[in-house]
């Protein structure tokens, strides 16, 4: 098994270009197939969930035609069976999307129950409420999600709870629904606005995406377009924290910086330099960080898919700092093993007490799921020694070339499949 190695304790210096956001492209990808037509998708993250996707939507009989690694072209219209189920899917949480998609193109369609990050208890009960209350019929049986209407109808849904994938995953099936829908309480999130826009370039009616009401009017059909995703603002943030850790001074590229503000505010607050520009965010540290507390909260709030790498950086940071995770109950599994590196965390309920310490020591880590993984990458790059980190199997689901990007940066990382690279590894940095 693949392993990153670490020999810690070098400030990352330079510059990175950040890639298209995996949880936009893998909710567009799904989209893609709701035309006949080709539909080009640009600034595609060439990354393990990704590639699974694409796989189970050319099962299923759509033509995908891989241009370069961030470029696909989607041909939707050889689509046979609705039946969505392998062991792949299983695995990745966004196969959902392909429910929404298919229910609104085709009436029907049977999905393997989602997988994904072990971070909680990971309900639908919000996207089955909103494809029932447009008319569907739902059913749970052998793994699958069952849905189909005769005719799905536009109609008002109130979201009990703020859900990024039940308001994508509604928004998709409204497109082709008759008449309106009205989403309430809706998500926020950027990538909700590039599905809307993506959805809206191919012919959908869609209105208040970004905002906390969206409107639908469905159309009989969609178009093919050529659409590029948005920068992925985890990825960017991931960098952000990673240049705070380590003390270095780090130009983020090919970003949107409003989409990093939760970010960029938590990063001054525990001394950083923040210089923005249109498309790229400058962080510089000096390595001396101030303690803070910080609460995960649906966009524009605190992310929680930044919450273990923003908790890396408090670890190591002056003072007793908190943080709250309000969005997912099982967000701490790193604390673990974080503390195998030194850190002085306590976790009380869904509150990590952090009691910062002057600096983490090299252990071997385990990433136990693709945020919490990233985030004991970064620890390893400002710890003293050497770090290993096990399962990254989980980090390359959503970071394309990490080792690659933060080694250009500076940062002593390789990723090894063998005990003979790894020692040969701490030979050459010893
Ligand atoms: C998306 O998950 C992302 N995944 C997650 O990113 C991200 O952490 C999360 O949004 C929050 O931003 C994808 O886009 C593939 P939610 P999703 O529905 O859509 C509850 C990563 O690391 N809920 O917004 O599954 C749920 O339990 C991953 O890239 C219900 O109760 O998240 C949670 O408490 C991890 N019923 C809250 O809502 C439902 O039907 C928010 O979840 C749906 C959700």
């Amino acid at each position: 098994m693949d392993q990153y190695v670490i020999k810690g304790g070098n400030p990352l210096y330079g510059e990175v270009e950040i890639g298209g956001a995996k949880n936009a492209a893998l909710a567009i990808l799904a989209a893609a197939i709701m035309t006949d037509e080709t539909v080009t998708i640009e600034n595609l993250p060439n990354v393990r969930d990704i590639n699974v996707l694409l796989q189970a939507m050319e099962q299923i009989g759509a033509k995908i035609e891989r241009v370069n690694a961030h470029k696909v072209k989607i041909n939707g219209s050889f689509i046979q069976d609705v039946s969505v189920d392998n062991e792949f899917i299983r695995k990745i949480r966004a196969s959902y999307y392909l429910l929404g998609a298919l229910l609104g193109k085709y009436k029907k369609a049977a999905v393997a129950l989602p997988g994904g990050c072990d971070i909680g208890s990971r309900p639908i009960d919000l996207h089955l409420k909103g494809f029932r209350a447009m008319g569907a019929q739902v059913d749970i049986a052998h793994g699958l999600v069952e849905a189909s209407a005769d005719h799905l109808m536009g109609t008002h849904i109130y979201l009990d709870k703020v859900s990024v994938g039940a308001t994508i995953n509604i928004m998709m099936a409204a497109a082709m629904a008759e008449g309106k829908t009205v989403i309430e309480n809706a998500a926020k999130e950027p990538h909700v606005v590039d599905v809307a826009n993506f959805l809206n370039s191919m012919g959908a009616n869609i209105r208040g995406a970004g905002t906390d009401v969206i409107r639908i009017v469905g159309v009989e059909k969609l178009h093919k377009t050529e659409y590029s995703i948005i920068p992925d603002q985890i990825e960017a943030g991931t960098f952000m924290f990673a240049a705070a850790a380590t003390g270095g001074d780090v130009m983020v590229k090919n970003v949107i910086p409003k989409h990093l503000e939760a970010t960029t505010a938590k990063l001054l607050e525990v001394g950083c330099i923040i210089e923005e520009f249109d498309d790229a965010v400058r962080v510089i540290s000096n390595g001396r960080l101030q303690r803070t507390q910080v609460t995960t909260l649906p966009y524009p709030g605190f992310p929680t898919d930044m919450q273990p790498q923003m908790a890396v950086v408090l670890g190591i940071a002056e003072g007793t700092s908190t943080v709250t995770e309000s969005i997912f109950e099982n967000r701490f599994k790193y604390v673990d093993e974080l503390t195998r590196m030194g850190a002085d965390i306590k976790v009380e309920g869904n509150i990590a007490i952090i009691n910062g310490v002057k600096k983490y020591t090299g252990a071997r880590v385990n990433a136990p799921d693709l945020r919490a993984g990233a985030a004991l990458v970064i620890a390893g790059l400002a710890a003293e020694g050497v770090t290993i980190v096990d399962d990254i199997y989980y980090i390359e689901r959503g970071y394309e070339g990490f080792e690659t990007k933060l080694a250009e940066l500076g940062g002593k990382i390789e990723r090894v499949s063998s005990e003979r690279e790894l020692q040969k590894f701490i030979m050459k940095v010893s």
